[in-house]
């Protein structure tokens, strides 16, 4: 069952068609990828789903629902988180307390009404500080728990990045380059946790990722965009089979290699 479908979607920034009628979708219980060369608009397709930008025209569905043109904590509360390409960690925080400070989505929706009418403060802080001990244990992150994130490695910082798409409860979750960055003992781990996540928690998840060594052995099916629009889907070998996929990728860094 499709869980996320984009239809005919459009963003210019300028003059610059980023994303120009652009139509997918993203099946529930998958770990689909979005490849493409560089600027080919799969960041800013992220940006549109999770409520940082709005599309200029087209439609984004989330579980039959139009999430286009809603704001970002609208979607966070529907059950999609996103992370960003750079990390955004508090660089003053502790690891723990990057998790503590996420903005509660789908599953915290409702602590706040809990805080609130009945007063369980202690009770709710107890939770979720139990909620963070577990994300910091399931991603290997127990021990520099309390070290300040700006001490991190730039593997840990996409490890926390991905425990805050965790904390959120999120049903589909939106990874931006997961693998950059990253040294290929944590990158292991991290594909690791993704498919664990997705096989024993039936998290959705849709990946932009320029590794395709990592999106082969992860990921499936394949998206590729290029200029905009979706050029060609399906397994990892069919995609760089396609004549169109390795034309659009020519002169960039990030040839397909595999058959
Ligand atoms: N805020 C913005 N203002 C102006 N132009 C932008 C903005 N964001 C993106 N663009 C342009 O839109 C196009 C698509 O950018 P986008 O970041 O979505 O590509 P991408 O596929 O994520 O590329 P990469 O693989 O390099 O991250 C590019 O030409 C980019 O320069
Ligand atoms: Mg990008």
């Amino acid at each position: 069952m499709a869980m996320l479908v984009a239809e005919g979607v459009e963003k210019s920034f300028g003059g610059v068609h980023a994303v120009n009628g652009c139509s997918f979708s993203v099946e529930e219980g998958s770990i689909t990828a979005l490849i493409g060369p560089n600027g080919a608009g799969k960041s800013t397709m992220f940006a549109m789903i999770a409520g940082f930008l709005a599309p200029d025209r087209g439609s984004i569905r989330f579980r039959d629902r139009e999430i286009g043109g809603l704001r970002a904590h609208e979607v966070a509360r529907q059950g999609i988180a996103r992370t960003f390409q750079i990390p955004h960690e508090f660089a003053g925080m502790t690891a723990r307390e990057n998790l503590l400070v996420v903005p509660a989505g789908q599953a915290g929706e409702n602590l706040l009404t809990s805080l609130f009418r009945h007063g369980r403060v202690r009770r709710e802080e107890e939770r979720l500080r139990h909620r963070a001990d577990e994300v910091l244990e399931f991603l290997g992150l127990t021990h520099v728990a309390d070290e300040l994130a700006s001490q991190l490695s730039g593997g840990q910082k996409k490890l926390l990045e991905l425990g805050k798409a965790m904390m959120t409860g999120a049903r589909l979750i939106l990874l931006d380059e997961p693998g950059a960055g990253v040294n290929p003992t944590l990158l292991r781990k991290l594909a690791e946790d993704i498919r664990r996540l997705n096989e024993e928690q039936g998290i959705t998840f849709c990946i932009i990722e320029h590794d395709l060594d990592l999106v082969s052995r992860l990921c499936n099916p394949v998206l590729v965009l290029a200029e905009g629009r979706l050029l060609a889907q399906g397994t990892m070998a069919e995609v760089t089979a396609d004549p169109e996929v390795k034309e659009a990728y020519l002169g960039e860094a990030h040839v397909p290699s595999h058959e």
